[in-house]
């Protein structure tokens, strides 16, 4: 009978016998899938295996210490930390173009990996967190949402330029089956039910050029509505929820000060794949809520609306 304690022994057989005595390296992002490859890589070939976790500047709020932590104190999996935030946010001045700006992260990291990678004295496999719709995906014919969700991925190109050979171990389970055998491998909650976090980061939710002081008041907002949104109970019901600092200014008061300050959009949608998805309709008092707090907590914001678009024909992300 199949069971995921069975699929663990199986494919962590399978990834022996595909390594040897080889080096893999694998790119954590912080989301679920590279972490349930790499812990599932990690107890088939134990110290074969270094992690490398690049922080571009555009976390989350206590993102990169929260990877380190489960990591290294958890599984006691060697990390290997850089924080390249300057040189991804130095490359980002005054650029507004969105796809430019994916550009610009996607090449960057390319580049810090390949640099932490030669100081660490190179590797012979690299570990994916690919899934099964990701291998269909790439087999389906070009053109329609699928190619351009496939373009998002941000470590394409990676095993090319370095000739690596890639371990996906996988690659015939389905988000759902991950999230299981995450659970079976004893990750925690936390990690397991993460919602997707695209590999841009707060870079496509700061709309126009980013800066240092508009990532700041965005990474407070998101926070903010993370935490009510888990607070009422709804994270794990939800697709993605998240803040979007919008490149407009009004005006508002507070006490009896005139205000004239950032505004912030709320995003929450459900979906399956991503590929499409319908706004949620969260709670007033839940809106509310989050509302007061970003207002009232986050300096340089002094309103608050919420986007009620589905996709098609909007996005999830506004760039
Ligand atoms: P859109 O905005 O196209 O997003 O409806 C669909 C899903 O993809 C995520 N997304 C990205 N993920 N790199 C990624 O790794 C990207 O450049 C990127 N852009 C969007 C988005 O968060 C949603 O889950």
């Amino acid at each position: 009978q199949w069971t995921m304690g069975s699929f663990i022994e199986l494919e962590a057989e399978r990834i022996r016998e595909q390594v040897g005595a080889g080096k893999v390296i694998s790119a954590l992002s912080g989301g679920v899938d590279s972490a349930v490859a790499s812990v599932l890589i990690h107890r088939a070939i134990g110290d074969q295996l270094t992690c490398i976790f690049v922080n571009n500047g555009l976390l989350r709020k206590g993102e990169a210490e929260r990877v380190q932590r489960v990591f290294r104190e958890w599984y006691e999996i060697p990390l290997h930390y850089v924080d390249a935030s300057d040189r991804f946010l130095d490359r980002l001045e005054g650029v507004e173009d969105p796809e430019e700006k994916r550009k610009i992260i996607g090449n960057t990291f390319i580049e810090v990996f390949e640099e932490e990678q030669a100081k660490l004295g190179g590797a012979d496999f690299l570990a994916q967190g690919t899934l099964y719709p990701d291998v269909i995906e790439s087999v389906s014919p070009k053109g329609g949402p699928s190619a351009t969700i496939k373009s998002h991925h941000n470590v394409g190109g990676l095993p090319e330029r370095m000739q690596l050979e890639l371990v996906e171990p996988l690659r015939e389970l389905f988000k759902d089956e991950v999230r299981e055998l995450g659970r079976e491998l004893g990750m925690p909650e936390e990690m397991v039910n993460r919602q997707p976090f695209p590999g841009p980061g707060l870079a496509i939710r700061c709309l126009g050029a980013v800066e240092r002081d508009k990532l700041a008041p965005l990474r407070e907002a998101d926070a903010i509505v993370l935490e009510e949104v888990k607070e009422a109970g709804l994270y794990e019901r939800i697709w993605q929820s998240f803040a979007v600092l919008l490149p407009v200014k009004s005006v508002g008061v507070m006490g009896d000060q005139r205000t004239y300050e950032n505004a912030v959009c709320l995003r929450a949608v459900e979906s399956t794949d991503g590929m499409t998805a319908d706004w949620v309709q969260l709670p007033y008092e839940l809106l509310g809520r989050i509302a007061n707090r970003i207002i009232n907590e986050v300096p340089g914001i002094n309103r608050v609306v919420y986007d009620v678009s589905s996709k098609p024909p909007g996005t999830i992300e506004w760039e």
